[in-house]
Formats: C-alpha cells, sequence, structure tokens
C-alpha cells in the first residue's frame, strides 16, 4: 500500500487487501461514501444537540456539520455524473461497532464520542488519501485529494476538542484503547467494499 502518510491517531494502517477491494468496486464505494458524509454530518449535528453549552465544540462542529453536507452534496454530484442511483447500502460493522464502545454517561460520553469520531476522520483520511493515489479515473482522483485535507483537519479538531475537555493523559490513554479497537475492527477485511470494510 503506497501511502506517504502514516497517520498520528491509528494505531495500525489500512491492509493492501482493502485497496484492492475498494478499486474494483468504485462505484460502491462512491455511493458508500455518500453515506459516510450524510452520517459524519449527522454525528456533528448531535453533538451540537447534545452539548448547548459547550462553546468550543458548537462553533468547531457548526463548520464541520456544515462541510459535511458539503462533501455530501459533492459525492451525490459524482453519483448523478457516473449514473449511481442513490440507494440505501448496509454499512459494514465498523460504525456501530465503535459506536457500541462509547460509553453511556457523562463525562466519559463526551471524551469517548470525541475520540471516536477522530479516528473514523483520521481513517477516512488515510483511506481516500490511498484512492486519491490510486484510483484510475483522474478527476475522482483529484476530487478525493480534495477531500482528504478536510479530513485531516476535521480529526485534529475533534482531538483538540477533546483535549479542551479532558486532561492529556486522559485522553492519551482512552485514545490508545479505542485506536487499538479501530484497528482490530478492521483487521479482517469487511467482504463487501466500504470505505471502511
Ligand atoms: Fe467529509
Ligand atoms: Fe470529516
Amino acid at each position: 500500500v503506497s501511502t506517504n502518510t502514516k497517520i498520528k491517531l491509528l494505531c495500525q494502517p489500512t491492509h493492501e487487501s482493502w485497496l484492492q477491494l475498494a478499486l474494483n468496486n468504485l462505484d460502491v464505494i462512491l455511493l458508500d461514501h455518500s453515506h459516510c458524509e450524510r452520517k459524519a454530518a449527522g454525528v456533528a449535528m448531535n453533538m451540537l444537540s447534545r452539548y448547548p453549552s459547550h462553546e468550543s465544540l458548537i462553533y468547531q462542529l457548526t463548520a464541520i456539520a456544515r462541510e459535511e453536507l458539503e462533501h455530501f452534496e459533492q459525492v451525490n454530484q459524482w453519483l448523478q455524473k457516473k449514473g449511481i442511483p442513490l440507494a440505501p447500502l448496509k454499512p459494514s460493522p465498523y460504525g456501530a461497532t465503535l459506536k457500541n464502545a462509547i460509553r453511556r454517561h457523562e463525562p466519559d460520553q463526551l471524551l469517548d464520542s470525541l475520540l471516536v469520531s477522530a479516528l473514523i476522520e483520521a481513517r477516512s483520511h488515510e483511506r481516500l488519501g490511498l484512492l486519491a493515489d490510486n484510483c484510475p479515473d483522474m478527476d475522482l482522483a483529484k476530487f478525493y485529494r480534495g477531500l482528504m485535507a478536510s479530513e485531516a483537519r476535521h480529526y485534529g479538531i475533534y482531538w483538540l476538542l477533546a483535549t479542551k475537555y479532558f486532561d492529556r493523559q486522559i485522553v492519551d490513554q482512552r485514545l490508545q484503547e479505542l485506536a487499538r479497537l479501530e484497528s482490530d475492527i478492521l483487521k479482517n477485511l469487511h467482504p463487501e467494499a466500504r470505505i471502511h470494510s
């Protein structure tokens, strides 16, 4: 796998087999990507409702929610251009497994939500980079390259928010646990092509 970006938060880099699966199913990847962007916007929106007096969080996540919705729109324009109809798609277990790891009481729920989002953004950044480097459609590759930069910013923002509301030591320790889980989920390649197979 030709990745020049060793992503800081991630425990393990993506395996070559994911890239092959993705390149063999670029249409499905594009459709799944549309779902990912919509969900990313939704996750940010949910946090805005859950933490209405956390000012830094509100300011930062308002911008992220808007950007993810823009990405959603842009990916959907690609779907239209390629004649791929919008349709539901069964997700890989990745998102639900990470969501289950979020503790259900505060303040742990806030910490876990921020770190899970940071990890998902970091993995998306890494994988969009792999698609940008290897996608045979040069225009689409360019599109992936552009999104990759935003996702890098997003994972930085989620991580910074975690360090704003929690002690660095607590953040680092929990991040290590969640990063290991995140990499473990991806160890067995999900047989269907998804951004997070
Ligand atoms: Fe995005
Ligand atoms: Fe993002």
